[in-house]
Formats: C-alpha cells, sequence, structure tokens
C-alpha cells in the first residue's frame, strides 16, 4: 500500500503542497518518498529512500519549481526501499513521470518487452513499465494525445493502480486513472488535486470526488475531466462534501485503525494473491528440496506458521516443525545445521526473537526464508529469499491483516509444493486455487454481514472472568490467534488448546456459564469437535461458536453462534474463520472501555528479547 498525491495550481509552488500532503498519506506507507513537479517544460525530481522527514532534510522537497506536480510515499512490494526504487518513475526520455499505488500483474512480460524495444530500465519496480509504455506507445503512434496513449497503455495492465502521471508533452495536466486501488480528487478556488485518500487534502479542501474502477481522470488548475478507460466516455461527477476531522480521515472513518485494518482485509487478500510467480516458486523450491524445515515466529506470527504445518503436511507431505522463536535457540540451537531450513514469519521483520533465532541458525550454515510484511527490514537481509506479504503498513498494535496475508502466502507455497511433489490430485489442487481466490469475497461477506452479531456477543460476555478458545486440526491454530487477540486488547486471561486435549485437564475450570469458543469448520475434525462441544456444554459452558453456514448440528448446541460462508476447505480455514475473532476481541475490548490500538505494556514491533 503506497500514498499518491498531485496537484495542479492556478498560481504558487506545487511542491510545498505536494510535500505536506504526502506526509498525511504516511501511514500508508514511509520507507521511501519522491516529488516530480513540471516548469518550464522541464520535469524536476527529487527523491530517495527513508522517511519523508529524512529525505526532506537532505534534499528539501518544498525547493522545487512549478505549479504542477505528483509526489509518492512508499511501502516496498517490489524492489527493496533503495532511491532507485523510490517513485516518481521516469521513460527513457525523463519526459514522462509517473507515481503508483497497487501492483501490475503482468510487469515482468512488459518489462521484456519493453527492453526488446532497446528501453533502458534502472529499477527493480514493477511500476516502471509505464512510463515506459507510454513512451513507446507516443513513438510507435506520434499524433496520439497523452490520454489516448495512457489509455493505450493503461488496457494493456493487469493488476492493481492508483496512477499520476506527468509530462513535457502537455505539461498544463495531470492524468490519473484507478483499478482497485483509491483514488479521490479534491477542489477547492486554488487548483484540483489527486490522491490515495481523503486525509491528503482535507486540510484545504473537503469537496472531494470518489473516483471509480476502470476510470481516467484528465485533472488541470481550472477543472477534472473523468472518463472511462474502456471507451473514454464522458462520465458526470459532483463533489461531495466530506464530514470527517482529519484524524477521522487518517482512519478513513473508522474509529481505530485496528477495526479498520480488520475491514482491509477483502483488500489486502486480494494483494496477497498478487505475489510474483517467481519468489513463490523460488521459496517453494527451497521447501522442496529440504531436509528439516523449521517455522520460526512470534505471537500471531506463530500462529500461522501453526496452521502452516497443517497445510505443508496435508497438501505437500511436508513435515515442518512450528517453534516459538524465544524457544528456538534453547531448543534447536544445537542440532540446527547446514541441512535445517528455516522459514522465518515476522510482519515487522524486526522482532528480536526471531532476529536472534535466524542468526543463530544462520551462523550454523542453516538455509534462510522468511515471510515479511516490510520490505527492507532486517529479517529480509538476512534471508536468501524473502516473500513480502503486501498488507501495507498495519498500525494497530494487535495483527490482523498481517495475519491472514502470512496465511495465504503459506497456502500459495503448500498448493505450489503439492503440485511440485504431486500428493494430492489436480482437481484438489485447482479447487483449492479457486477457494483461496474467493476468499477476498468471503472476508468481505464476513465483515458485512457478521459484524453487528460479534457485537452483541461482545455485549453479552464483556464481564467474564475467562474465555475458552478450542479447536481442533488446523482450527487449533485459528483458536489460538482468537485467544491472543482478545487476552492482549481485551485484557481477559484467555486459554486456548486443541479441543481434544479438553479431558486431560483444562475441562476441571468448567462451570456454569464460562464462556467457550469452539472454532468450527466443516472439516475431518467436525465430527468429532460435536463431542468436545457436548461435554463442555454438559458441565454448563456457555458455547460460543464459529460454524459454517446452515451447520445445523452445531447451531443447535451453541448459545451464540456466527456464520462464515458454505464449501471453505478445512486446510484455507482460519483465513476467514479467524476474521469474527478479531471483530470479537476489538468489540470486548471497546465494551471494556479500552483503546483497541494501544493496548497496556505491549509494543507493535518488540525489539527487545
Ligand atoms: C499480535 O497481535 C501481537 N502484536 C504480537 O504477538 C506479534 O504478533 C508478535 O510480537 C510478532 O510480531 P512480528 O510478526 O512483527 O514478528
Amino acid at each position: 500500500m503506497c500514498g499518491i498525491f498531485g496537484c495542479a495550481l492556478k498560481e504558487g509552488k506545487a511542491a510545498p503542497l505536494i510535500h505536506s500532503s504526502l506526509k498525511r498519506l504516511e501511514y500508508r506507507g514511509y520507507d521511501s518518498v519522491g516529488i516530480a513537479t513540471i516548469s518550464d517544460g522541464k520535469i524536476f525530481v527529487k527523491k530517495d529512500s527513508g522517511k519523508i522527514d529524512e529525505v526532506d532534510k537532505i534534499v528539501n522537497l518544498d525547493d522545487m519549481p512549478g505549479s504542477i506536480g505528483i509526489g509518492h510515499t512508499r511501502w516496498a512490494t517490489h524492489g527493496a526501499p533503495l532511491k532507485v526504487n523510490s517513485h516518481p518513475h521516469a521513460d527513457c526520455t525523463g519526459e514522462i513521470v509517473v507515481v503508483h499505488n497497487g501492483i501490475i500483474e503482468n510487469f515482468m512480460e512488459l518489462k521484456n518487452e519493453l527492453q526488446n524495444l532497446d528501453h533502458t530500465f534502472v529499477s527493480k519496480t514493477d511500476t516502471e513499465v509505464i512510463p515506459h509504455l507510454i513512451e513507446q506507445v507516443l513513438k510507435e503512434n506520434p499524433n496520439l494525445t497523452l490520454v489516448d496513449a495512457v489509455i493505450a497503455t493503461l488496457k494493456r495492465l493487469e493488476g492493481s493502480y492508483a496512477l499520476a502521471i506527468i509530462s513535457t508533452k502537455e505539461p498544463d495536466k495531470i492524468i490519473c486513472a484507478r483499478n482497485e486501488s483509491p483514488l479521490v480528487l479534491g477542489i477547492n478556488r486554488k487548483g484540483v488535486f489527486c490522491a490515495s485518500d481523503i486525509p491528503a487534502f482535507l486540510p484545504v479542501t473537503n469537496k472531494a470526488v470518489m473516483i471509480n474502477n476502470g476510470e481516467l481522470v484528465i485533472l488541470t488548475a481550472q477543472d477534472y475531466e473523468i472518463r472511462k478507460i474502456q471507451d473514454s466516455s464522458l462520465v458526470t461527477r459532483e463533489p461531495i462534501t466530506i464530514e470527517w476531522t482529519a484524524e477521522m480521515a487518517v482512519k478513513q472513518g473508522y474509529p481505530h485503525f485496528m477495526i479498520k485494518e480488520i475491514h482491509e482485509q477483502p483488500e489486502t487478500l486480494r494483494n496477497t494473491l498478487r505475489m510474483q510467480e517467481h519468489y513463490l516458486e523460488l521459496m517453494s523450491t527451497f521447501l522442496d528440496r529440504a531436509n528439516e524445515v523449521f517455522l520460526v515466529a512470534c505471537g500471531t506470527s506463530y500462529h500461522a506458521c501453526l496452521a502452516a504445518s497443517y497445510m505443508f503436511s496435508k497438501l505437500a507431505f511436508l513435515p515442518t516443525y512450528p517453534v516459538y522463536a524465544s524457544e528456538f535457540i534453547e531448543q534447536h540451537g544445537k542440532s540446527v545445521s547446514i541441512d535445517s531450513t528455516i522459514l522465518a514469519v515476522s510482519q515487522s521483520g524486526e522482532t528480536a526473537d526471531t532476529i536472534a533465532a535466524v542468526t543463530c541458525a544462520q551462523q550454523r550454515a542453516a538455509t534462510i526464508l522468511s515471510l515479511t510484511n516490510v520490505i527492507g527490514s532486517s529479517l529480509t537481509r538476512i534471508s536468501r529469499v524473502y516473500i513480502g506479504t503486501q498488507a501495507g503498513p498495519e498500525i494497530g498494535v494487535a495483527a490482523t491483516k498481517t495475519f491472514t496475508s502470512q496465511l495465504s502466502v503459506m497456502a500459495q507455497l503448500a498448493l505450489r509444493l503439492a503440485k511440485k511433489r504431486g500428493k494430492v490430485s489436480q482437481d484438489e489442487i485447482d479447487s483449492l486455487e479457486a477457494n483461496l481466490e474467493k476468499l477476498p469475497e468471503i472476508a468481505d461477506t464476513i465483515v458485512k454481514t457478521q459484524e453487528e452479531k460479534v457485537k452483541k456477543i461482545a455485549k453479552k460476555y464483556k464481564d467474564s472472568k475467562v474465555f475458552f478458545f478450542l479447536g481442533r486440526g488446523i482450527s487449533t491454530a485459528t483458536a489460538f490467534e482468537g485467544r491472543l487477540k482478545l487476552m492482549e486488547i481485551a485484557y481477559i486471561p484467555s486459554i486456548a488448546f486443541p479441543a481434544g486435549e479438553s479431558k486431560h485437564g483444562p475441562i476441571s475450570l468448567v462451570e456454569d456459564g464460562f464462556p467457550v469458543v469452539f472454532v468450527c469448520p466443516k472439516d475431518d475434525c467436525h465430527k468429532t469437535l460435536v463431542g468436545n462441544i457436548m461435554e463442555m456444554k454438559a458441565r454448563g459452558a456457555q458455547i460460543i461458536a464459529i460454524i459454517e453456514e446452515g451447520d445445523m448440528d452445531i447451531k443447535s448446541l451453541a448459545d451464540e453462534f456466527i456464520e462464515v460462508p458454505k464449501g471453505i476447505p478445512g486446510v484455507l480455514s482460519p483465513i476467514p474463520y479467524v476474521l469474527p475473532l478479531q471483530l470479537l476481541a476489538y468489540y470486548v475490548a471497546l465494551e471494556k472501555g479500552f483503546n483497541p490500538d494501544m493496548p497496556r505494556n505491549l509494543a507493535k514491533c518488540v525489539t527487545v528479547k
């Protein structure tokens, strides 16, 4: 997730407004920043890796001529956070520059095509193909307008984008376009603005025009014109008035980052499905050839590893060993060797326990692989191969969207391994891949249809002194994650373990009214889980079940139930089934008057051991 901004002013310098607007988009990404302006038929560019304030100290972002310009604050997805990969990106001539938020899925194919036409690329980004493509279209059709060249280019792109483009060929305009990544215009008497999000221009105007997928905008200091990319037909759309405060706007109107990020999961899951083939192939090759694989992480990331161990086993017959990073050195430090492979998982890529475990393994010649949400983090720098989970910055201390993105990448790796190892039928692989593609919509349905019900359950059980979270099979990982969420933001002591373990001790705790959350997808464990529910119910427990829509067996036993759409294979179930548990933790915390974004005693990134 990155932030783009563009402005066309009737007079005055664009750079200071672009700079301040990018600061307000910093929550969307902050590993690099850049601005381009046009003045007297020339394009000026200032950009570098680093936070906006750091880069500004070096290059003085405000000191750029011209009343038209574009800017970008980056969250690296393709290419490390280096100056050469920061936006804006230019064509060979430097006369066309682009800023982009999104993922161009077919960029390698386009890049090869353009390189064969002697275009020179300087970055590792997907974005850089866009200015070169526009340049090539104009080279082949010199009489085309810039707008028409951009439209022809957009029709070649596959994937998501919010773009802003300027060129010396038509220096009085900015062309922007949207497909899936958000784009909105701002208007006031001084000019017209385009941005990834409303906070960028809210201090200068609350008049906004929302841009839809498949639309292109021609923006000048005087006006804006919206067209459909498909057929260039004109679209009329009047500005609306935004009632948000600036603080609300950064959270897009949500009261907390956590609930905003829970609601973002359909979008982040869509982005995570746009993994680069190359990295998935490379990592799955390492895993396929590994003698022993440890999945190493902390907290929520450990729960992703626990779920992944079921995925790798069930789909690829690959045994993997989830290990708490803080225990790894004690548990395996002596035995790990050149024959070991470590797949470390860390959304921040900076967790001290995880870095220490990986460093120990690396010193013993193990192969280091990693999943992280922060490209350029310490973990990426010590990994042989890493994959970015592309969930965008996660501001809430409680991990939510990064967890489901980690699970999605793990599922994609397990499926790729399944193909390599031929352990499951092609039909089953096709079905699983189809279901994986459906998960963004399923996540959207759950949030839209079940949130109100979760609020009621939260209100009913907010004063409970303790919760159980139980599951069987892969749902054990989902139960563990639900427990951590409730503990860390609602401060309710919660216990999670495989449901089959209840009778080996924990069931002694159960008494009348004791809330027990069961995670019960319709998988191979469903039948046994019904028995576990009955044994809890027999002792007076209150049963809160996360079930497949219409599961009458469990509905008849549960005191409360949350329904997840039908047909999700058990091996993918943690991704949708965790959403009700994230919502439950959030609403219980609200009921108890706590701030879910800043839970006591916790930090977003634990850089101490
Ligand atoms: C999860 O909600 C917590 N914020 C915490 O357990 C977190 O998952 C853990 O500290 C690991 O963080 P990482 O993924 O950045 O390594």
